[in-house]
């Protein structure tokens, strides 16, 4: 049987239908995913139902798993492939996974790491009834809507992207120490598609290469808008799986309430360090 592929908006994002994700995927039907994947960025499979060691291999047909790179006591699951992102504690009041509860700003993945992943996929086990949708952002989109003002300062200048997990909100250049960062372009040119990328974001963008810390920061606050954008809003269910590019795309979460459990699973496909663009 061969599979559908059913665009979910205009901009981003596509629902392959026909495939058992579980099971090893023909090299014909790869073929066909990663050219889906890099045209839509983003492909959602429904009803899936996978075990550790199927998630670890439903991405066989886009490259090797990526390693997950949250401190130790964040990740939840001892499994170096398969993270829990949950808010559920276990019986000593402990989280079973990372992220925890309510709203998270537009990031990319591991932008604070030298090669981040090529792609990120989670998988649904256990929702709230309300809210905790992903929303997610087309970054060829922001690039493309950028004034060619913007354009000029940003093109060919690097962005320090900074994480820190215990904040979760805005980045603090003052006492790195161990905090995860790293100096990225600022706007990437992807690997596969060739096209420009806007590589900034509210969450971890925290300066921009030869400007002051004022000059970085006004920068930043003029871009940030065009990568905060909904070009789709994922609303979960069980058994969903998302895949998408976090070289060319933001996600961010929207608000829950902390007495509802969520339950999701994260893998990773292992990236290479960024390439600049240039106008
Ligand atoms: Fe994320």
């Amino acid at each position: 049987m061969d599979i559908e592929i059913l665009p979910l908006t205009d901009t981003l994002g596509a629902e392959i239908r026909g495939i058992d994700l579980a099971r090893p995927v023909a090299p014909e039907i790869a073929l066909k995913l990663r050219d889906a994947w890099y045209q839509h960025v983003l492909l959602l499979f429904r009803n899936q139902e996978m075990s550790n060691e199927q998630l670890k291999r439903s991405t066989e047909w886009l490259g090797e798993a990526g390693e997950i790179t949250m401190p130790p006591d964040r990740r939840g699951d001892a499994d170096l492939s398969i993270a829990l992102i949950s808010n559920i504690l276990d019986e000593n009041g402990k989280p079973i996974g990372a992220l925890g509860d309510g709203e998270m700003w537009f990031h990319h993945d591991n932008s604070f790491t030298l090669a981040p992943d090529k792609a990120t996929f989670l998988y649904a086990v256990e929702l709230p009834s309300e809210g905790g949708h992903t929303l997610f952002g087309n970054c060829y989109r922001a690039y493309d809507e950028l004034p060619e003002e913007l354009r000029k300062e940003i093109v060919g200048r690097r962005v320090l992207q900074v994480y820190d997990y215990t904040v979760r909100e805005v980045p603090d250049t003052t006492n790195l120490g161990d905090v995860p960062h790293c100096w990225q372009p600022a706007v990437v040119k992807h690997p596969v598609s060739g096209r420009n990328a806007l590589y900034v974001d509210r969450l971890m963008s925290a300066a921009i290469d030869g400007m002051g810390p004022g000059d970085g920061k006004a920068l930043l606050e003029k871009l940030f808008p065009y990568v905060e954008r909904t070009d789709y809003e994922h609303v979960w269910q069980p058994g969903d799986y998302v895949i998408w590019d976090n070289r060319c795309s933001v996600h961010a979460r929207t608000d829950f309430s902390a007495d509802q459990r969520r339950l999701l699973k994260r893998g990773k496909v292992a990236g290479e360090e960024l390439v600049a663009a240039y106008l």
